[in-house]
């Protein structure tokens, strides 16, 4: 079954289109601040419903990749999501980051309703779909605790369920979990695999850490720094879903090896 087959009757594959499954779809993008060289020379194809991570080290241009497919800054070179060029903002993408970004004097559920009380008026059915999201990403019982009530893991995934409430389908995430301890990054990242299947959205996935990268994603962009390259694009073939032992087999350890030496090559 190809993942068109699954997106059901709303996304019609185009007949003769080699990228008819493509999410996101890059080639020669670039981007500058100045003479600051964010990003170059940029070519790649995301498909549709798979989780990709985004690594490399610090300043390599991994925020900046995001914010360009977001539609937030505008980019040089072509850069389509979902068969559309990118020009701005568009409601079904949508950007989570590093630390959480809550109003403090609302509840869980009510920063979870934002993005609907922007569009208008809230119903019951929002509110209902509020309080799946938030049973979604593990916050049953918490709907009505404040920001300050909640632990730093718990505001990211309110942060999640309201990114959720947007309607997005593809999810633009910068270091989600970033500012968390391991543990809690670990069990969050395993979550967020399971929420990204079951509500079928295309996942980008910042990190700098190569083990994540290859134990989460169906593939890694894989970028140095001076400037912003993509040095490569690595295919992580495991089956779902991936338990930890998966992280003991020599599959494992080689596609970790190849991805620490495509990134060393060029630092
Ligand atoms: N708004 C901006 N103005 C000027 N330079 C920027 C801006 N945003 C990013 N940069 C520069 O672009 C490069 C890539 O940054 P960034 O995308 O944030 O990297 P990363 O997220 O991988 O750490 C860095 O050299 C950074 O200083
Ligand atoms: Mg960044």
């Amino acid at each position: 079954m190809s993942i068109d087959d699954r997106a059901g009757p709303e996304v019609p594959p185009t007949p003769g289109d080699d990228h008819a499954e493509a999410c996101v779809a890059a080639r020669n993008v670039g981007k500058r601040f100045g003479s600051v060289v964010a990003i170059e020379n940029a070519t790649f194809t995301i498909p549709n419903r798979h989780f990709t991570a985004v690594l490399g080290p610090s300043g390599c241009g991994k925020s900046t990749l995001l914010r360009l497919i977001a539609g937030l800054v505008p980019h040089e070179g072509e850069l389509d999501v979902k068969g559309q060029p990118v020009s701005g903002p568009r409601p079904d993408v949508g950007l989570m980051f590093q630390h959480p970004t809550l109003l403090p004097w609302r509840s869980a559920l009510e920063n979870v309703l934002l993005p609907t009380v922007i569009r208008g008026r809230v119903t019951d059915r929002d509110r209902e779909q509020a309080m799946q999201y938030l049973s979604l990403v593990g916050l049953e019982g918490f709907e009505f605790s404040y920001p300050r009530q909640l632990s730093g893991g718990m505001q990211q995934r309110t942060s999640l369920a309201r990114l959720l409430m947007t309607g997005a389908q593809v999810l633009l995430l910068d270091e989600p979990f970033g500012a968390l301890d391991e543990f809690t990054r670990e069990r969050l990242n395993l979550e967020l695999v399971r929420i990204h299947e079951e509500i079928e959205a295309t996942t980008l996935f910042v990190t700098h850490n190569i083990t994540e990268a290859v134990f989460l994603a169906d593939e890694i962009l894989v970028m140095t720094p001076r400037p912003g390259r993509l040095a490569g694009v690595v295919q992580v073939p495991f089956e779902r879903p991936r338990g930890i032992e998966l992280q003991r087999t020599t599959a494992f350890t080689d596609i970790v090896f190849d991805v620490r030496e495509m990134l060393g090559a060029a630092l």
